[in-house]
C-alpha cells in the first residue's frame, strides 16, 4: 500500500509519516517547500511538489497511491488562505482522489463542528466531511479533541516566560491527546475495513481542566502561573465580532478553541468502545502528566547544556 500523506510536516502529519514507516508503508508526502521537507526525505519518504493553493499541482502527486491521508490545514500565519486551503484545496483533493480511484481517504475534522458553523475553519471542515460522504471515495473521518502540542504554547511556556495565561470563566474538562497517539488511530484504520465510511470521535481518556493544567505546570516548572480569566460572554461577542478563527493563534482564537472542546458532549462514554475497536490498550496512550514531564525535562537539560557551553566559553575568554 503506499501512502500520499498531506501535511507531513505539520504537527499530526510528522507522526503520522514516522509511525507509516516503522510499519513499513510506502510514503510519499506532498509538499509545497523541499527544504522545509527535508527532514522527511532523510527518514524515507518520497517527496513531491504540490500546493492545495494550486489545484494543477495536486493529481499528479496521486498516481500510484493507494489511500490518501490529509493532515493539511491552512497555516494561520498566511493571510487569506483558509478558504484557499481548507476548502478550494481540499475539494479538488477530492475530486483527484475520485479520478485516481483512491481506496482510502482518512479526513481530520474537529468535535462539535456542527454547533460552530459561526466560525469559518468549523464551517469549512463540516462542508468537507458532507463532500466526502457524498463522494465515491472509502473515506475514514476523525473528530479531533485539542492536541498535547497545543498546550505547550498556551500553558507551559506563558508560566517558563512568566507571561499571562488567559482562561475562560468555564470549568469544564477537555480530554487532550498526544499527537502519537492520534497517529496510531489513524493507520490503524487503514488495516480496519469496518472503519471505512465512518466519523470517529477521538479524545483521549482523561479530561482536564485549565486549572489542572496550570497546576501541573507550575510544580514541573517550579514558577507560579499569572492567570487572566475572559468571561466565556465576552469571548463570544469577541469572535462573532472578528468572525475568523485559525488553531493556536492569537488569544480570542484559543479561548474560541476552549470553547468547542468544552461544548458538552456525548463521545466519552463510547470512548473506550472505541479503544476496543481499533484495538488500542488504553495503558498505551501517553498521559498529559507524563508528557509535560518529558518536556519540561528535555527543557532544563537543553538550559543547563547551554548554561555549560556559555561557562566554558566565558572560561575560554579568560584564559
Ligand atoms: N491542532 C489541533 O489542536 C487540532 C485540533 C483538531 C483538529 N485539528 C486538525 O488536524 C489536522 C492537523 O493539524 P496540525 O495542527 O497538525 O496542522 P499544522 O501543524 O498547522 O500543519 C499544517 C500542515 O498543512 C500544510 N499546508 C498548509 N498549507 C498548505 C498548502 N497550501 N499546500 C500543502 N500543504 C499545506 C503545512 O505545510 P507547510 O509546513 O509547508 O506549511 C503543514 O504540513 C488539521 O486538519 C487540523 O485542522 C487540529
Amino acid at each position: 500500500m503506499t501512502l500520499l500523506i498531506i501535511g507531513g510536516t505539520g504537527t499530526l502529519g510528522r507522526q503520522i509519516v514516522l509511525q507509516a514507516l516503522t510499519k513499513g508503508y510506502q510514503v510519499r508526502c506532498l509538499v509545497r517547500n523541499f527544504r522545509k521537507a527535508n527532514f522527511l526525505k532523510e527518514w524515507g519518504v518520497e517527496l513531491v511538489y504540490g500546493d492545495l493553493n494550486c489545484p494543477e499541482t495536486i493529481p499528479p502527486c496521486l498516481k500510484g497511491i493507494t489511500a490518501i491521508i490529509d493532515a493539511s490545514t491552512s497555516r494561520a500565519t498566511e493571510l487569506n488562505s483558509l478558504k484557499k486551503v481548507d476548502w478550494n484545496g481540499k475539494l479538488c483533493l477530492i475530486e483527484a482522489a475520485e479520478a485516481a480511484n483512491i481506496q482510502r481517504f482518512i479526513f481530520f475534522s474537529a468535535q462539535n463542528v456542527e454547533q460552530f458553523s459561526n466560525i469559518p475553519l468549523m464551517k469549512l471542515k463540516q462542508g468537507i466531511e458532507m463532500k466526502l460522504k457524498k463522494s465515491h471515495i472509502p473515506y475514514t473521518i476523525f473528530r479531533l479533541t485539542g492536541f498535547y502540542q497545543g498546550l505547550i504554547e498556551q500553558y507551559a511556556i506563558p508560566i517558563l516566560e512568566n507571561l499571562p495565561i488567559w482562561i475562560t470563566n468555564e470549568n469544564t474538562s477537555v480530554s487532550y491527546m498526544d499527537t502519537q497517539d492520534i497517529a496510531k488511530f489513524c493507520l490503524r484504520s487503514l488495516q480496519l475495513p469496518q472503519t471505512t465510511n465512518k466519523t470517529f470521535f477521538l479524545s483521549g481518556l482523561k479530561g482536564w481542566v485549565s486549572s489542572d493544567i496550570i497546576n501541573l505546570c507550575e510544580q514541573l516548572a517550579g514558577q507560579s502561573a499569572k492567570v487572566q480569566q475572559v468571561p466565556l460572554s465576552i469571548l463570544k461577542f469577541i469572535s462573532q465580532f472578528f468572525g475568523v478563527f485559525e488553531w493556536g493563534q492569537n488569544i480570542s482564537d484559543r479561548l474560541a478553541f476552549v470553547e468547542i472542546l468544552n461544548m458538552e458532549n456525548n463521545f466519552s462514554k463510547s470512548t473506550f468502545d472505541l479503544y476496543k475497536m481499533f484495538k488500542i490498550d488504553p495503558s498505551e496512550i501517553i498521559q498529559l502528566d507524563d508528557y509535560f514531564l518529558e518536556y519540561f525535562i528535555r527543557l532544563l537539560k537543553r538550559l543547563r547544556d547551554i548554561n555549560f557551553e556559555d561557562v566554558q566559553k566565558q572560561k575560554t575568554l579568560i584564559i
